[in-house]
């Protein structure tokens, strides 16, 4: 049988490269091997927007609109919408009833998060249990494998402990997910930061042309080059940290000529656009495509929750049963 593979991302703010490379395409190349859920963790919005839904919905579908660009097949993978499944929310309260707060408290996303958004109140018994909610995500699932970023093990780690103190106070029930992270660098921002929406320094699959060639000739290059005819650092450039990503084939070359003084930074931020305009061509044809027909967003979200809902209820009965509930 196939391995489970299952992740979900939340639709905060439009898909991004540092997403792209990160995550996304690995998750389309895992379409290809095994038996693969991805879904909007519209719900795991919830946790920090509560506040301020105005967006929710429309954020949801472009993220759909995101990751159908980027390749994510649902004829190869299940897509679907967190909130369509209200499975997953039971599983979460029988979850938090096993769950110890110290276990919680001692997340490190938690103490984080909260630092990070000040502007919040994050004081929430739901946002307490942000890895509660994801832990019922994968389990109900039975998935073997989630790939997500390094920021997330100890999410995995802790739906590991309540695998493991559910199959203890009960029965033998959830296998141990492990966690699969990706081999790929990150990406820095257009500031040499890492890439994140909240420094407003992405570049987005979304973004029109025109954008994108203004967002890349204002990207930050080594700081130690003034003039053309300093030799420059590629290696501390972030404009050379995206041609190693996307552009491999030209990374001697333009290393070489940077180096000599050969190759002037508006020049070298000109090709890296016109580049990454090459790679995104697909996938912004594949948008436009898709934008034409905004109903089949929806078939594909349905089709997609109506598969993950029949394993989600099949999962449900058993666990009621094994905690005495049937
Ligand atoms: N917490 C994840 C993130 O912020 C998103 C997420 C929610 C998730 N549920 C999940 C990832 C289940 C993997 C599996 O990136
Ligand atoms: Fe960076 Fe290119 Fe300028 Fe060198 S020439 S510093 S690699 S932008």
């Amino acid at each position: 049988m196939k391995k489970r593979v299952l992740s979900g991302i939340q639709p905060t703010g439009r898909l991004h490269l540092g997403n792209l490379i990160g995550a996304v395409e690995n998750w389309v190349r895992l379409q290809r091997e095994f038996d693969c859920f991805f879904f909007i963790a519209d719900y795991h919005a919830l946790t920090t927007a509560y506040a301020d839904t105005k967006n929710l919905r429309a954020d949801s579908k472009q993220l759909t609109l995101d990751l159908l660009s980027a390749g994510i097949d649902p004829d190869r993978c299940v897509l679907f919408r967190q909130s369509d499944i209200p499975e997953h929310a039971e599983l979460h309260l029988l979850f938090s009833m096993i769950t110890p707060l110290s276990w919680l408290e001692r997340v490190p996303t938690y103490k984080s998060k909260i630092d990070e958004l000040k502007e919040r109140d994050l004081g929430t018994y739901g946002f307490l249990g942000y890895p509660v909610l994801q832990a019922a995500d994968i389990l109900i699932y039975k998935a073997n494998m989630v790939p997500v970023g390094e920021d997330q093990l100890p999410h995995l780690e802790l739906t590991r402990e309540i695998a493991r103190r559910f199959n203890h106070l009960y029965r033998e029930h959830f296998p141990e997910p492990q966690g699969a992270l990706t081999a790929f660098p990150v990406l820095p921002g257009t500031d040499g930061r890492k890439m994140s929406k909240s420094y407003q320094n992405t570049i987005a699959l979304a973004d029109p042309p025109a954008t994108l060639r203004k967002k890349v000739a204002g990207m930050v290059t080594d700081p130690a080059r003034v003039k053309k005819d300093d030799p420059g650092h590629p290696e501390v450039c972030p404009v050379y940290a995206y041609y190693q990503v996307f552009a491999k084939e030209r990374t001697g070359t333009v290393a070489a000529e940077c180096r000599a003084a050969r190759r002037g930074c508006v020049e070298c931020k000109k090709e890296l656009a016109d580049l990454l305009l090459t790679y995104l061509a697909p996938l912004h044809e594949r948008r436009a495509r898709l934008e034409t027909e905004p109903e089949k967003l929806e078939e594909i979200l349905t089709a997609g929750a109506a598969k993950a809902r029949r394993i989600a209820t099949q999962t449900l009965a058993e666990v009621k049963e094994a905690v005495g509930l049937r």
